[in-house]
């Protein structure tokens, strides 16, 4: 009869360790997609809150570039048209190597070339998010390449970071600046896609929008053009709040309302990789 007791009571904490391993994870996922990953700032509806309330990440902005005109699809658990009949796998391919299942390549808009790095923890954090989307239908217009999309892995994110590697700062650092994609925007255009080898972080590439034109800017250790002279706390203040050492306004389409969620040592980390790149002037 004890022996059942006991069983059953070993049962019932392994069931709520289950429990609890599973919301950390979501948790983390949250985390994740909704503060440093900013997946809402292109999946979600843009309009006032209002006319989003109730329909975030159910299918957002458009880009019509000459290789291809994409809109972010729907992401939310609706089978028939969000991720609902994806699989785990399914997800975790798509986001690693963008492919999808049906082995169409997705257009590099999506940020997959800097998702091979996500540890697998973190994947699993995301997928497991991603589940808990409530289901909300909405089909969005279907892509239309006018190339082969090719998948290029960003350097230095060709496999999964370990927790292990997460344990020295300037790691941690490259490691939430890349799943940030930071380096896309603020890296220009060389011959063959963005100049990461010759231009890393030295900005100029432009961005037009509702907004009218952004040009994003250096954010490498150059005291003269980039952030350099910068202390840490004008740096946070510039990426959470949008405001320059100045004073003046930033514009879109950094997701800085995204990034005010991150937690004060992610963003330390962030600023401790930047202080190792190259200056450019
Ligand atoms: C910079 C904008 C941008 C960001 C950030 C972004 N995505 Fe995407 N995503 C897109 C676009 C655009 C597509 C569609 C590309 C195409 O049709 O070729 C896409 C496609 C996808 C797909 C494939 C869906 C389908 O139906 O084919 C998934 C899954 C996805 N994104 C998940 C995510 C997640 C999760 C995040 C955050 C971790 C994220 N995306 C961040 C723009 C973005
Ligand atoms: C979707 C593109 C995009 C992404 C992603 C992005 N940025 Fe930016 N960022 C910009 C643009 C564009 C500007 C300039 C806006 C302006 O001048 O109005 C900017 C400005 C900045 C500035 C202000 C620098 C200055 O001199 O004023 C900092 C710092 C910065 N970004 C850091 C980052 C970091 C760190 C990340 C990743 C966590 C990141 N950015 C991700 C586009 C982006």
């Amino acid at each position: 009869m004890i022996r059942i007791i006991l069983t059953a009571l070993t049962l019932a904490v392994t069931m709520m360790g289950a429990a609890n391993a599973q919301s950390d994870l979501v948790k983390r996922g949250d985390y994740l997609v909704n503060t440093i990953m900013t997946c809402g700032n292109c999946h979600t509806p843009k309009g006032p809150p209002a006319a989003i309330a109730g329909k975030e990440f159910s299918g957002g902005l458009s880009w019509d570039e000459p290789p291809f005109k994409v809109t972010a699809p729907n992401i939310t658990s609706d089978k028939e048209t969000g991720l609902g009949n994806w699989t785990d796998a399914d997800i975790k391919k798509a986001l690693r190597t963008g492919t999808r299942p049906n082995g169409v390549q997705l257009a590099t808009v999506m940020p997959t070339d800097f998702y091979g790095v996500i540890s697998e923890n973190d994947m699993n954090a995301i997928v497991a998010y991603l589940r808990t989307l409530k289901p909300i239908a909405n089909a969005v217009p279907a892509p239309i390449y006018k190339m082969p999309q090719v998948h290029r892995a960003y350097p230095g994110s060709e496999k999964p970071y370990t927790e292990a590697m997460m344990s020295d700062p300037v790691k941690k650092g490259f490691y939430l600046a890349t799943i940030g994609h930071c380096m896309e925007c603020h890296t220009p255009f060389g011959t063959r896609g963005r100049d990461f080898a010759g231009s890393l972080g030295k900005g100029g590439a432009e961005f037009p929008g509702p907004w009218g034109k952004s040009i994003s800017r250096n954010i490498t250790s150059s005291k003269t053009a980039g952030l350099g002279d910068w202390t840490d706390a004008e740096i946070k203040t510039a990426i959470t709040q949008g405001k320059r050492k100045d004073g003046t306004p930033l514009k879109p389409p950094m997701g800085f309302p995204h990034y005010a969620k991150m937690t004060d040592a992610d963003l330390s980390a962030v600023i401790t990789y930047l202080r190792t790149v190259p200056a450019k002037e």
